[in-house]
């Protein structure tokens, strides 16, 4: 009889020690059977960001306990294992170094294939370690670097629609926080302010809302937020600010994603299912989920959010691609490289920075 396979997943890329188990079973999803994050928001905190060289020793110090942990939580052995997917990009290459090393020594050791995986392809595929999923289907990935609208075709291949030219949307977030005063981490705290404050109190600007197709634009937002967070004078002013941020962000995404539902029926042609999956650290905000999720069913979208807790960076959404490339037996070698920078689509032209013609 097949045995189901049983993939570790390894998660190092930025400043989440993370380390994964699943197994795939006879329904179409697999089974997560542990899925450890260790944050490290104490390291730190005191800087307002995350610092590559104390992240990386933060990784190496707690990367064989998470693992031991994960393998511990599953229930079964490391000899049970039958492949090893880790992160080998894109992200900090410091921190990228120890996840990726620690695989190979495992994988080396225990004498099991090596699956090298794209950390946006795991935010990518994320969904369906709870979800079935078929191809294509449109993805909005919203993290901490990356804003993107991409076809995605099948496992490893991307069609980028839009993208951002400036600052990424979790980055976005990050530094407006950071401008309001918000303790880090910014993002998810700055949705906690705007629950307290008025929305329509500041008026900001929202860039190339109506031109350059399905790219975004954020650097002016920020801009904006700058000049009007050195006249604040009280936590009520905060919070509206933090509110109006935030609606105008809500703005942008519904009309950038009513032109990306356009694109993605143009660019498949065929008949399809129209589906939206929504992925990265950003798209755990309560109130983008939800205007992606009026506009998907003004639409006839179906739009697919990944559960809360695998929205941030994970190891299962690591493992799942690991999963995929195993059933194809899609192995990489022990000297595979850590990649900083590994785009989806690789044709995509670069796209930032002043003067991209849009
Ligand atoms: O996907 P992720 O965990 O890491 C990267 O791959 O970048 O995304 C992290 C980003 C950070 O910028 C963080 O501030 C943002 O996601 N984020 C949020 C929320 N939770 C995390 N932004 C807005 N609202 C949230 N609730
Ligand atoms: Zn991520």
């Amino acid at each position: 009889m097949k045995k189901n396979a049983l993939i570790l997943g390894i998660e190092t890329s930025c400043d989440e020690t993370a380390a994964a188990i699943i197994q795939e079973n006879d329904s179409s999803r697999p089974t997560i059977l542990s899925n450890i994050v260790s944050s490290q928001i104490d390291v730190h905190k005191e800087f307002g960001g995350v610092v590559p060289e104390l992240a990386a020793r933060s990784h190496i110090e707690k990367i064989d306990l998470i693992v031991q942990k994960a393998v511990y939580d599953s229930g079964k052995k490391f000899s049970d294992l039958d492949a090893i997917a880790v992160t080998a990009g894109p992200g900090l290459i410091v921190c990228l170094s120890v996840g990726l090393n620690f695989a190979k020594s495992l994988a080396l050791s225990l004498d099991k294939p090596l699956i090298a995986v794209n950390h946006l392809e795991g935010h990518a595929l994320s969904p369906k370690l709870v979800t079935d999923l078929n191809y294509p289907y449109l993805l909005l990935l919203i993290s901490g670097g990356h804003t993107q609208f991409l076809n995605v075709k099948k496992l490893g291949n991307y069609q980028r629609l839009g993208t951002t030219i400036d600052d990424a949307l979790g980055e976005a977030f990050d530094k407006t926080a950071k401008m309001i005063g918000i303790e880090f981490p910014g993002g998810p705290y700055l949705e906690k302010f705007a629950e307290k404050g008025n929305p329509s109190r500041f008026d900001l600007p929202r860039p190339i809302l109506n031109k350059g197709g399905c790219n975004v634009s954020f650097a002016g937002l920020k801009t904006a937020v700058l000049k009007i967070s050195k006249t604040i004078k009280n936590k009520q002013d905060k919070y509206d600010l933090a509110a109006s941020f935030q609606e105008t962000i809500k703005e942008i995404l519904y009309v950038k994603t009513k032109i990306a539902f356009k694109e993605f029926i143009k660019v498949n042609k065929k008949k399809l299912d129209k589906v939206f999956v929504i992925a990265g650290g950003v798209a755990a905000n309560k109130c983008i989920r939800k205007v992606l999720n009026d506009v998907s069913l003004e639409n006839n979208f179906k739009p697919i959010f990944p559960p809360q807790y695998l929205c941030g960076d994970n190891a299962a959404m690591i493992a799942i691609v690991g999963l995929e490339k195993f059933k194809i037996k899609k192995f990489d070698k022990l000297n595979y490289p850590a990649k900083p920078r590994w785009p989806l689509d690789k044709k995509a032209i670069f796209l930032k920075g002043a003067g991209v013609k849009l």
